[in-house]
């Protein structure tokens, strides 16, 4: 038995630090952060522990709680006073998301990335345009062209608003280009694209269409998310966006999908993103409150193994937690 070559020797305690592939820190974390135009105080998320839908004037007061932990990015969702069927208060200059974005910005160091989608928005709950139709014909469910437009408005405004980062989600061929295109001719060519570029249709956003409710109020995402069975259309969905000038890449779920994670990571030369989902965390939350599970390590792990796959950036609602016991 030759055991020359021993892995063991490595792992003491003095030494295991040293040879660590992979760290976890703060600036490694978005924080997730909920802003509800209906609300006059702090709403909890039943599904999501610990986490709640704030008043516009409690943004900026949630954020300072988010920045006190060492995690310096947050990103904003909005749930608007009302919705229709286009979605119109998600470009609103006094949307909830416009008027939280100028407080925060205005009143803390935060770097704020904005999640650009209509689904909050739409009485509907879809990401964009629909057909009338759309209940009997679900292949019409989101028209695609009609939609960019919209979105390049929502980006626009919310670059207007002082975003310093914006965030598409949902799932429309074109919508980076299109929404580059209209941050240009406005005057925010500096503003960055996170393209939530490989975004599946998963069962795991269950609790997060509760705390921005946008579950669709028919049918279903499939016509537009991904294929959950498919990997390489997802390099392919990550090259279209990077053809229309996507400056970050995100993968969305994370757990679920660390193959596509470390496939992004090998293909393109770009900053990869990767969205611990609202499901992700419930999971863990639900185990560790039957004492099955230990949250705090299993969430660490998660984080780790996120970042082990390739990811430079997760946005999860562990953040705040995670980060403080760093
Ligand atoms: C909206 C959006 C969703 C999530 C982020 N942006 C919901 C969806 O597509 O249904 C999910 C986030 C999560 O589950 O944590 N387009």
């Amino acid at each position: 038995m030759d055991l020359r070559d021993r892995p063991r020797r490595l792992r003491a305690d003095g030494i295991r630090p040293l040879v660590a592939e992979t760290r976890l820190s703060a600036t490694d974390l978005v924080a997730p952060v909920f802003v509800d135009a209906t609300a006059d105080e702090r709403l909890p998320i039943d599904s999501m522990p610990g986490h709640e839908r704030v008043p516009v004037d409690e943004a900026v007061e949630r954020v300072e709680e988010v920045r006190e932990t060492g995690v310096e990015a947050v990103m904003l969702f909005g749930v608007p006073r009302s919705k229709d069927g286009r979605g119109t208060r998600a470009w609103a200059e006094d949307g909830v998301v416009q008027e939280a974005t100028r407080r925060i910005v205005a009143e803390t160091d935060a770097y704020v990335i904005t999640d650009v989608c209509l689904c909050e928005y739409t009485d509907h709950g879809h990401c964009g345009v629909t057909e009338r139709d759309a209940e009997t014909d679900p292949r019409l469910t989101v028209r695609n062209d009609e939609t960019l437009d919209l979105l390049s408005k929502v980006a626009v405004s919310h670059a207007a608003a002082g975003a310093h980062m914006v965030a598409p989600s949902s799932m429309t061929d074109g919508m980076v280009g299109a929404i580059r295109d209209g941050l240009d001719e406005a005057g925010f060519a500096d503003v960055p694209i996170t393209s939530y570029a490989a975004k599946f249709e998963s069962a795991f956003y269950g609790p997060f269409r509760d705390a921005a409710d946008g579950a669709p109020a028919f049918g279903d995402r499939r016509h537009y998310q991904m294929d959950p069975a498919n990997a390489r259309e997802a390099v392919r969905e990550v090259r279209l966006d990077v053809e229309q000038g996507a400056d970050v890449l995100m993968v969305k779920p994370a757990l679920p999908y660390l193959d596509v994670v470390r496939d992004v990571r090998r293909e393109f030369d770009r900053p990869v993103a990767a969205y611990n989902v609202s499901g992700e965390y419930a999971m863990l939350h639900a185990a560790a409150e039957k004492g099955w599970l230990d949250l705090e390590a299993t969430a660490r792990e998660s984080l780790l193994s996120i970042k082990r796959a390739g990811a430079d950036l997760i946005v999860t609602y562990f953040a705040e937690d995670v980060a403080s016991g760093l």
